[in-house]
């Protein structure tokens, strides 16, 4: 069945204006123009995900609201192809079947539609929409409040994916796999007490644990790390306001009082053995890696010190009194004899979407790369720069992608020839808000400064989205 998209109107909606308006087909292109040349080595398929709503949104829409799209492009014998598709979630299958949406955004999300429009859609619409990893065989598509949802290798849609009847809440778009061990670790973060909900899934795709791990308050974690012994997780003041989410007001406080705090689980643990540390308060939203120096934990991310999202209900008052809204990168640690724990910057460059070679998930790593803001007062995401770090020679390196230029996350797809941290490729979007072109590119991620070597023309447009990934052929 093809799909087309039905949205025309933009007006009054600030998170469809240009290139975050949703493209309206399903294409398929092979062998697309390339500037440039793609390397021998790089084989496998860069797949993004990211919002495109198929039907006016009803209310307000923000970003996180959107039908989940994938965007994918294979590459091969120095050639590429592009796919992009739905993900056909059921309550995007409730709507195809009415014509229209009936499921509201997250600003309005208890307003639920009418049971009998829906069907076995659910009150609440799964999108699937922000991120896509490979785990024991199988494509997930991830959306943080829902189940995964399984997708072919052609970019269809197969259906939520429930690990056997093994998970019955929602899995994180940033589950943490062991490239050693095969193992996947993820979490899922509630709103009644416990509120984190901790899974250990084996190499062979199955949850092998479950643990319920009790913090103060309800928060909107976002991401994990793991260490050859541990997971990590970041108690930071995100709180739910579950007034605030029931009388459709702001649905997350910033509650600096609360304070930030990381814990840490052994990987195959119980709720007994987790141990909480303080660190100045702060959020992270995307870590890069964590891993064990001696008797301490070593962590990298993005800092912020205090965050707001924009999920406030149409005409209401901000509330959060947030004023910066711009990370930068630091180090986090924790003594684990001494029991203490810390946190400093290593730059003052703003920027966010923090990728690294996921071969050594969970082992030191010392190259960073991350989107960053070149050009002044950047709306948050909207990234102009390829950022890369080398923490061994503290030197910063960057491309910048030009004044109407606008880049996704770099993913790091390493060369199967390769030996160092580093050798191997950044795969990213690319958009030119003068031409409205889209394109996919590739930098050698030992000469980040030289730009791309290969530009990969998309012969749609690819509006912004959230993350991507790689799978090596
Ligand atoms: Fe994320």
């Amino acid at each position: 069945m093809t799909l087309t998209g039905q949205v025309t109107n933009a007006a009054n909606q600030s998170d469809l204006g240009g290139n975050m308006f949703p493209v309206e087909a399903e294409i398929d292109a092979a062998d697309c123009e390339v500037i440039g040349e793609i390397p021998a080595g790089l084989r496998g398929s860069f797949v993004r995900n990211g919002p495109n709503p198929m039907f006016e949104p009803i209310g307000k829409y923000h970003m996180f609201d959107g039908d989940g799209m994938l965007h994918g492009v294979d590459f091969a014998d120095g050639t590429a192809s592009y796919r992009n598709r739905w993900i056909k979630s059921r309550g995007l299958g409730a709507e195809i079947q009415l014509g229209k949406a009936v499921y509201p955004g997250l600003s309005d999300v208890m307003n639920f539609p009418d049971a009998s429009l829906v069907n076995d859609a659910g009150p609440v619409k799964n999108p699937a929409n922000t991120h896509i990893v490979r785990h024991a065989g199988k494509l997930l598509a991830l959306w943080e409040q829902g189940l995964p949802t399984e997708i072919a290798p052609n970019l269809e849609t197969v259906g939520e994916w429930n690990f056997n009847g093994a998970l019955q809440g929602a899995m994180t778009a940033h589950p943490r796999i062991d490239p050693f061990t095969g193992e996947m670790f993820f979490f899922a973060y509630n709103f009644f007490a416990p509120f984190l909900t901790y899974y250990a899934v084996d190499a062979t795709g199955a949850i092998v644990k479950q643990v319920g791990i009790d913090m103060p308050a309800p928060v909107m974690m976002h991401d994990m790390l793991i260490t050859e012994n541990y997971s990590v997780f970041m108690d930071s003041p995100i709180v739910f306001d579950m007034d605030g989410l029931a009388n459709g007001e702001s649905m997350v406080k910033w509650k600096r009082e609360n304070g930030t705090r990381i814990g840490i689980i052994p990987r195959l643990g119980d709720a007994e053995d987790v141990r909480w540390f303080e660190v100045p308060t702060s959020h992270v939203q995307h870590f890069w890696n964590a891993w064990e120096n001696g008797n301490r934990i070593e962590i990298t991310g993005v800092r912020f010190e205090e965050v707001d999202f924009g999920i406030e209900a149409e005409g209401s008052e901000k509330e959060s009194g947030v004023e910066t809204n711009a990370g930068s990168p630091a180090r986090y640690w924790i003594d684990l004899e001494k029991g203490t724990a810390g946190s400093e910057y290593f730059d003052d460059f703003n920027g966010e979407f923090c990728r690294f070679n996921d071969d050594l998930t969970g082992r030191e790593t010392n190259c960073l790369y991350m989107s960053g803001f070149t050009r002044p007062n950047a709306d948050p995401g909207d990234f102009d720069t390829v950022v890369k770090y080398n923490t061994t020679s503290d030197t910063r390196t960057m491309w910048y992608s030009g004044d109407n230029g606008h880049l996704g996350e770099s993913v790091f797809a390493p060369d199967p020839n390769g030996s160092a941290e580093d050798d191997g490729w950044l795969v990213n979007s690319f958009h030119d808000s003068g031409t409205g072109k889209s394109e996919v590119i590739v930098l050698d991620a030992q000469r980040v400064e030289d730009g791309p070597i290969a530009r990969v023309q998309i012969p749609q447009r690819m509006p912004f989205g959230f993350h991507a990934n790689w799978f090596p052929s």
